[in-house]
């Protein structure tokens, strides 16, 4: 009887030790694979090398594509001069210790998270949200990098065919993070961004997200079970601080209309409850992979109010 209780101590023993090493190696293998197979810290952004004259880019789901002219040449030369000095990518050959990534869920309010977002190194936020106005305490302010979907151009901003200082006014915020511009689909919006940014002369340096790098972070979930048609801003910016950051820290990633602590209701988002297109994203299947990294060790996802230092 007790030799039975022993083996099978012995073999339970044995196979948390198993299992450890097979977590172990599935952190490895999401780690070192992310920047074997998607090279973000060459490629995430457009640069003169990696879109040449007379290459391809991506403005859609349905491969359309736009081939890089001239002009649309020189305006990457620009970009690179502009926004990060001439190297051949904007991302230092470094990796930074802590990055934070900051969804923007309705989790966030009266979070106080704003303290422990900025303490990190490289911060890096979605969708042009705002942080003041009470916010700070809760989101921060500290950016150094911050994406721009084009649909807001459109709709807060009348495409920028009107009044633009309202729209580089609204960029103050954000200091001189880079400002991630998202998709080709519209370009002549996003480069009228662009100007409008050089005849303000705002300090933001915009530069384009690559779709080769969008595509191979699609393929890398996807082999790692995540199905589902397009990927979250939330998702990709995570993903890019896997491989520029030792650790991943991320905010405001909650998909869900209650606190998980004690259910208490919340907004879609920290700012408004504007809700999301249904079924554009995946957001539980998202999050539940998330929540496996998180487990691993991988990234550490925040879920709860912040410590405010004891004060
Ligand atoms: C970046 O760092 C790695 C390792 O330290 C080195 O092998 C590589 O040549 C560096 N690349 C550049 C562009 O400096
Ligand atoms: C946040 O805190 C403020 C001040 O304590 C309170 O008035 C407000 O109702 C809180 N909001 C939520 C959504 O809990």
């Amino acid at each position: 009887m007790r030799g039975q209780l022993l083996k099978s101590r012995f073999s339970r023993i044995i196979a948390v030790l198993f299992l450890g090493s097979l977590l172990a190696s599935l952190i490895w293998y999401t780690k070192l694979n992310l920047s074997s197979e998607c090279h973000g810290l060459d490629k995430a952004i457009i640069t003169q090398n990696n879109k040449p004259v007379g290459s391809q880019i991506v403005t859609d789901l349905n491969k359309n594509t736009l081939q890089v002219t001239p002009e649309l040449f020189s305006i990457f030369m620009m970009l690179c001069h502009l926004s990060f000095m001439n190297t051949e990518h904007p991302f230092p050959n470094k990796t930074w210790d802590t990055c934070a990534v900051v969804g923007n869920g309705g989790i966030l309010i009266n979070s106080s998270c704003g303290e422990s977002i900025d303490s990190a190194q490289f911060v890096i936020r979605c969708n042009l949200p705002p942080l003041a106005n009470g916010f700070e305490k809760h989101v921060g302010v500290k950016t150094d990098l911050v994406t721009a979907n084009p649909s807001i151009f459109l709709n807060k901003y009348g495409a920028l065919m009107g009044r633009r200082r309202p729209f580089v006014e609204s960029l103050h915020i954000y200091g001189n993070s880079l400002l991630l511009l998202y998709s080709f689909f519209n370009p002549a919006v996003s480069l009228r961004a662009i100007d409008a940014i050089n005849d303000f002369e705002s300090p933001i340096r915009p530069v384009f997200l690559n779709p080769d790098y969008l595509n191979s972070l699609f393929l890398f979930w996807r082999s790692l079970g995540l199905r589902e048609a397009r990927l979250s801003t939330g998702l990709i910016m995570a993903s890019l601080a896997l491989e520029i950051c030792s650790n991943v820290h991320l905010y405001g990633f909650w998909p869900f209309s209650y606190h998980p602590h004690d259910l208490h209701p919340l907004t879609n988002h920290y700012y408004d409850n504007v809700q999301a297109k249904p079924q554009v994203h995946a957001m539980p299947a998202e999050f539940d992979l998330l929540m496996r990294l998180h487990s691993q060790g991988v990234l550490r996802l925040h879920l709860g109010d912040c410590p405010t230092g004891g004060k």
